[in-house]
Order: structure tokens, then C-alpha cells, then sequence
């Protein structure tokens, strides 16, 4: 065990647990947006900093093991002025479309900027205008809203693993793209909605939840889909007493889930859910639900057996 102060707070943790972990255990608040618990540590937003004395930078407290001894500051006036930098700097490059995206309530952005009174940013210059992608039926992407924290990128790597995903270009281009910049629908995302679930901002949504609800009048319950032996779990999604969706859970629940999951899950839940849609050579087409669900061929040995 290592015994550390966070806050002035005596703290003691197993060896090799970071200070980030070490002080959510305490109890304290420390903002994330590219950290996951169920992936590998990546340290590249910075946004988790804290102020630890001896240390000549303030480090990310997500991928920095406690050390004895070591006294961190998780909220200090350094601290503070960091976060804000780092907020306004994502601002001045963020459509500040708070009152129609669909992550408006869910959103970490928002939440942090709240905290920290971030109106507006303090710089100007470059904006992206990135076309809004949603060439197939399930995944909309909008990388103007994209603050490249790379938690995408790593659980398309590490959790279905497709690597479908990854950064593209450099510097001020930066972005998420698909293998030669092409939509996701051209790509061989199997649309399981893993990155989704991960994104901590608006550019990633359901195609199918658009505008069915704010996040705060939806409630989730968990589900386990019985399509196959995996048992992957999924949340049905209520508004008004009636299941209005199906999403994908976080990392950490379940195993790498299949889109006929999630498909057949609305068909059993969902009201008049929208019909689904399977790629054809090469383009996406409306299809039946047993083609959907791959039941083409069970039916009809069905119907065939009640002739014989
Ligand atoms: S991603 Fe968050 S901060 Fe950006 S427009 Fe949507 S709700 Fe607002
Ligand atoms: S939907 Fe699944 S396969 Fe497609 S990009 Fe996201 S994580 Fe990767
Ligand atoms: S799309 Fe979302 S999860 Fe992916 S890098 Fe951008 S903000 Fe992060
Ligand atoms: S959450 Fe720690 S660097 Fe991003």
C-alpha cells in the first residue's frame, strides 16, 4: 500500500493506482474526457491535471501512479487556470450548438464549462467546417464537435476490434477519420456502437434516436440480448413509459456487441421500430427483419416444413 495526501486528506491505495483513481476513491472530483477506465491509459487531454509539489509540470493525474509521500492538489488555483485554458482553447474551435445537439445534458464539455463559469473562449482564429457525416443508417458523425480526446479510436481498436478508426492529418487537421478519409459508411465499421457509447461530446449520435428525446427525459434499463450464447449487454432507453431505443453499453459491460443484437432488440421493444437496413454491394439498402436478423433461411425451412 502507499499512503499520499490528496487535498490534505491522508490516503492510502494499492501500489501502482493512479491519482486520478486515488482520488475519485477519496472522493474528490476530477474531470476526464480521454480517459477509460476499461482501456489503456492515453494522457492526452489534459484535462485531468492536478498540482503535485516537487513536480516542475502540473501532470495528468489519469496515467501518474501515486508515489509515498506525494501530496496532490487536485483543485489548486494552477489547477484551476489549467482546466479553464484547456476548456476556452476547445471552445475556440466547438460549434456552441448546445441547444439542438442531441448530447445537450450528457455532455462533458458542457458540464466542465459549467463548472469552471467557461463562457467563451479568449482565442480566436481557424474553425473547422466539417460536412455532417451521415451516409449510413445507424452512426452520425460531426467532427466539429469532435475534441479529439482518441476514446473512439481506442475502443474500436480494443474492445470489437475492428480498428475502423484512427487519427488522420496533423496539427490544426487533426482528425478522426476512417481508413483514407472516407465516411464511415464506406468503411467496415460494423456499426456496434461501441464509439458511441464512449464519446463524451456530441459527435457521435444514434441516426435512429434523433430527436426522440433529451437525455433527461429518457431513462435506461439494462437488457441482455439472447440472440446468441455472448449475452451481450445493451440499455433500452424510455420515454414516457414506452422503450424508444436501444444502445450500446459502455466498454466495460459485456462483450463486443453485434449490430443483429441491437436490431432485434428493437424489434422486440421498440413501437413501430424503423426498418433496418443492410449494405448491398457496397450500398446501403431498406431489408426485411428476418434478413436483418438473419432468419431468412429458418423461416422458410418453417413454412416448409408446415406444407410437408
Ligand atoms: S457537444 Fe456538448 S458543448 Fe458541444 S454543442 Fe453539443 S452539448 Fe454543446
Ligand atoms: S461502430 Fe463499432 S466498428 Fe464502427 S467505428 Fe464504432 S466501434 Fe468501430
Ligand atoms: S469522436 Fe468523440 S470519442 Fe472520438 S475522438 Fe472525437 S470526441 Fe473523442
Ligand atoms: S483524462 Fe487524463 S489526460 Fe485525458
Amino acid at each position: 500500500m502507499v499512503t499520499l495526501t490528496i487535498n490534505d486528506m491522508e490516503v492510502k491505495v494499492p501500489r501502482g493506482t493512479t491519482v486520478l483513481d486515488a482520488a475519485r476513491q477519496a472522493g474528490f472530483f476530477i474531470p476526464t474526457f480521454c480517459h477509460e477506465p476499461q482501456l489503456t491509459g492515453f494522457g492526452a487531454c489534459r484535462i485531468c491535471v492536478v498540482e503535485i509539489p516537487g513536480m516542475r509540470n502540473l501532470p495528468a493525474s489519469c496515467v501518474t501512479e501515486v508515489a509515498p509521500g506525494m501530496r496532490v492538489y487536485t483543485e489548486s488555483p494552477a489547477v484551476v487556470e489549467a482546466r479553464r485554458t484547456i476548456l476556452e482553447l476547445i471552445l475556440a474551435n466547438h460549434p456552441l450548438d448546445c441547444l439542438t445537439c442531441e448530447k445537450n445534458g450528457d455532455c462533458r464539455l458542457q458540464d466542465y464549462c459549467f463548472r469552471y463559469g467557461v463562457k467563451s473562449s479568449s482565442f480566436s482564429g481557424a474553425r473547422h467546417e466539417y460536412p455532417l457525416e451521415d451516409d449510413n443508417p445507424y452512426i452520425i458523425r460531426d467532427m466539429n464537435k469532435c475534441i479529439l480526446c482518441g476514446k473512439c479510436v481506442r475502443t474500436c481498436a480494443q474492445v470489437p476490434g475492428r480498428a475502423v478508426i484512427d487519427y488522420a492529418y496533423r496539427g490544426f487537421n487533426t482528425k478522426i477519420a476512417a481508413p483514407m478519409d472516407t465516411p464511415l459508411g464506406e468503411s467496415d465499421c460494423v456499426y456496434c456502437g461501441r464509439c458511441v457509447s464512449v464519446c463524451p461530446v456530441g459527435a457521435l449520435s444514434y441516426k435512429r434516436l434523433q430527436g426522440v428525446g433529451r437525455t433527461w427525459e429518457l431513462q435506461k434499463k439494462p437488457v441482455t440480448c439472447t440472440f446468441c450464447e455472448a449475452g451481450c449487454q445493451f440499455n433500452l432507453l424510455y420515454k414516457d413509459g414506452k422503450v424508444v431505443g436501444v444502445v450500446t453499453t459502455a466498454p466495460g459491460q459485456g462483450r463486443p456487441l453485434c449490430l443483429k443484437g441491437r436490431l432485434g432488440l428493437e424489434l422486440l421493444y421498440v413501437e413501430n421500430p424503423q426498418p433496418p437496413q443492410l449494405k448491398k454491394d457496397g450500398v446501403f439498402q431498406p431489408v426485411s427483419w428476418a434478413e436483418a436478423l438473419g432468419l431468412e433461411g429458418i423461416l422458410e425451412k418453417i413454412a416448409a416444413q408446415k406444407q410437408d
